[in-house]
């Protein structure tokens, strides 16, 4: 098990040297690309930032009305061991650590803003935050803007298209592990994340199903069809979550009270408290950290194949150019060889 975390830590290491280099999912095969990565899902409002901050057990995303995410957020949770340390650190300030997060989420907005301007345009440059907590499982989730159907806030038309241009390039991706959120209050017939998530993984095989909002759903319906697997059937079984209302968040409830509300929501469910176990935020953490577990596992050997590949390119690179004298891209390049010697290094071990 050590073992493991010590894996989920490798593969994040392996995505920030790949965001210092430029190489984000882009265009063409790159190491990106092979990592898997939990990637979040869901029509606009569906409740994706705030199962997010019930993940890390902290509010820290930045909330409003309108298009809110306009950059991809890599969010890299790591476990703390010591029961209290916690901390965050962006990877474009990597000397600032973050111990106040209201300030995480004013960084947030700021670097948004300094890449799209105040043009509210989306860009696919990630930002990359780190949050070492004793809350956390490790775990990668890459927040994505809300798909939606109209352009607001003088946003141009395209805007619409543009999103969803950007989520499907993530979720298409077959390393991708979907988490498709739907408000259980609407018909999840009509849920963009179902709709995309089906179309890029027929087989439902890399999705995750997650309902939120079971607590102001209809009163006299439910949502155990879905739940139990029967309407949407996915390979992995569904999640449902109770997340804090906007009164909630107005009162500022915590989010680990949040939790605490959330497992009791379940526990005293005439419906769902037979499922108890297997619903709320907590559960869903765990399971996605077991499943990207499993996942990097099976992918270790392809994983290697690239890192070796990328020696080879960044050592032509380096020949190129000539070796580094000073603190210039040449000196990025030999510090990202070093690192991919070291994880090549660390990933044959594991293959033993
Ligand atoms: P996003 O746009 O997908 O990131 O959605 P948010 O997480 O910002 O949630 C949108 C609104 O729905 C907020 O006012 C939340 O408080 C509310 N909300 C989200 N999930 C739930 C839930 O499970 N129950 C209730 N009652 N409200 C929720
Ligand atoms: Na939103
Ligand atoms: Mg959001």
């Amino acid at each position: 098990m050590a073992t493991m975390k010590s894996l989920i830590g490798l593969i994040n290491k392996i995505q920030r040297a790949c965001t210092v280099l430029g190489d984000h999912g882009g265009e063409g095969m790159s190491l990106w690309e092979a990592l898997p990565t939990v990637a979040v899902v869901g029509g606009q409002s569906s409740g994706k930032s705030s199962v997010l901050e019930s993940v890390v057990g902290r509010d820290f995303l930045p909330r409003g009305s309108g298009i809110v995410t306009r950059r991809p957020l890599v969010l890299q949770l790591h476990k703390t061991e010591d029961g209290t340390t916690e901390y965050a650190e962006f990877l474009h300030a990597p000397k600032k650590r973050f111990a106040d997060f209201a300030a995480v989420r004013k960084e947030i907005e700021d670097e948004t803003d300094r890449i799209t301007g105040k043009s509210k345009q989306i860009s696919n440059i990630p930002i990359q935050l780190s949050i070492y907590s004793p809350n956390v499982v490790n775990l990668t989730l890459i927040d994505l803007p809300g798909l939606t159907k109209v352009a607001v806030d003088g946003q141009p038309e395209s805007i619409v298209q543009d999103i969803e241009n950007m989520v499907r390039s993530y979720v298409e991706k077959p390393n991708c592990i979907i988490l498709a959120i739907s408000p259980a209050n609407q018909d999840i017939a009509t849920s963009d994340a179902i709709k995309l998530a089906r179309e890029v993984d027929p087989t439902g095989e890399r999705t995750f199903g997650v309902a939120t909002k079971l607590d102001i759903m209809d009163k006299g319906t439910d949502c155990l069809d879905v739940l139990e697997g029967r309407s949407y059937r996915l390979q992995h079984p569904w999640v449902g979550i109770v997340n804090r209302s906007q009164a909630d968040i107005n009162k500022r409830v915590d989010m680990i009270a949040a939790r605490r509300k959330e497992q009791e929501y379940f526990e005293t469910s005439p419906e769902y408290g037979h499922l108890a176990s297997r619903m709320g935020s907590e559960y869903l953490a765990k399971l996605l950290s077991q499943h990207l577990e499993t996942v990097i596992r099976q992918k270790i050997p392809s994983i290697v194949a690239l890192i070796n590949k990328s020696i080879d390119e960044i050592n032509a690179e380096l020949d190129r150019i000539g070796r580094p004298i000073a603190v210039d891209s040449g000196a990025q390049l030999y510090t990202i060889l070093e690192l991919c010697r070291a994880f090549d290094r660390v990933f044959k071990e594991h293959l033993d």
